[in-house]
């Protein structure tokens, strides 16, 4: 593995190689994502390997513009008016597949997900390669998702030929999904784009993310997953924040008024962008550290709030 730096020589190594069948690391406004050749299906394969993903959880598509969408999948109003709205940017759609996508990307569904990030690194890449780029998040399958270059390189780095660094990821929290398939849109995962948002700007309904605490059969659904996103050690969601014993860490969404020892927060004021930008960073360098435990606050349950709680509520879920 060699990490790229994020410029133009850096670009054309990470095209050469994905063109090549290999995996790389690239940088997303969301989280840094896993991409192969999305029309590879042996490049596609090593993909589930590296991550320790299981084969029945799809994987979402990445495309330069809407001109490439029909190349992959079959248009429907709704996701046109979504696209034309939000891309690129961290929003994804899930539209009905064509054939050349293999039954491995989209794990045997009749439908597929896709996005167009903004991230310029990861644009330029498209450009160069001319490819749809699969590319889950780039972390092993169930752990907290890398936000900078180093998460990649400590947890898969041995595993992909180059990681591209692009800095800090902007948004820090995945894509919000969108289901187009059915009668009403429906959103499947909260993230940076909210239901308030989409009605706003293009008048449509989008049913709300609904949590569901999903048990057999269901857990190994795509997007069901209750525990994942979960640092390895124990971590506590809490409403007040307790005082606890000098073995655990706290951490607060803004500067506690008075701060002790292995105190940490995540934004100084509580604005919820910064919240989200900087949660998994903390979560990954704490988890380096040997703490017993880690209480966590909960955030209001706006905007990108519903995001946020939802990852903090699988990361907290205990291991199956
Ligand atoms: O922000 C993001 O979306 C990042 C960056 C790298 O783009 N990617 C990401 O991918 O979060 P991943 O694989 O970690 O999460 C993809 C989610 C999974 O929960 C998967 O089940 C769901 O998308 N998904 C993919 N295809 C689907 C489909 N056809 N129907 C329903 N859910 C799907
Ligand atoms: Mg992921």
């Amino acid at each position: 593995m060699a990490r790229l730096q994020g410029n133009r020589e850096g670009v054309i190594l990470a095209a050469t190689a994905l063109l090549r069948g290999d995996l790389v690391a690239l940088p997303t406004e969301t989280v840094y994502g896993l991409a192969a050749d999305a029309l590879n299906e042996d490049a596609v394969l090593k993909i589930f390997s590296v991550k320790g993903r299981p084969l029945v959880d799809p994987l979402i598509v990445h495309v330069l513009d809407q001109n490439w969408v029909e190349k992959i999948a079959y248009w429907n109003d709704v996701a046109r008016c979504l696209t034309e709205a939000f891309w690129p940017g961290p929003l994804t759609v899930i539209l009905r597949k064509k054939s050349c996508v293999s039954d491995k990307v989209t794990a045997g569904k009749n439908t597929v997900a896709l996005r167009s990030p903004a991230q310029a690194l990861f644009r330029e890449v498209l450009e160069a390669t001319e490819l749809p780029l699969a590319a889950p998040s780039a972390n092993p399958f169930g752990y907290v998702s890398p936000t900078l270059a180093e998460h990649v390189e400590r947890t898969l780095g041995a595993d992909v030929t180059y990681i591209l660094d692009g800095g800090p990821c902007e948004h820090g929290v995945e894509s919000t999904i969108i289901d187009t398939t059915s009668d009403l849109p429906k959103m499947l995962r909260p993230g940076p784009i909210t239901c308030e948002q989409i009605f706003e700007r293009t008048g449509l309904h989008v049913a709300p993310y609904v949590h569901v605490e999903a048990s057999g059969a269901a857990v190994l659904a795509p997007g069901m997953l209750s525990q994942h996103y979960s640092p390895h050690t124990p971590l506590t969601l809490v409403d007040t924040m307790p005082e606890v014993a000098d073995t655990c860490a706290r951490v607060f969404i803004a500067r506690p008024k008075k701060v002790r020892k292995n105190d940490y927060w995540l934004s100084e004021n509580g604005d919820l962008n910064d919240v989200a930008r900087t949660l998994f960073a903390l979560l990954q360098r704490l988890d380096q550290e040997n703490f017993q435990q880690i209480y966590i606050e909960k955030v209001q349950a706006v905007g990108i709030g519903v995001a946020i709680n939802d990852r903090l509520r699988r990361a907290a879920a205990k291991r199956a």
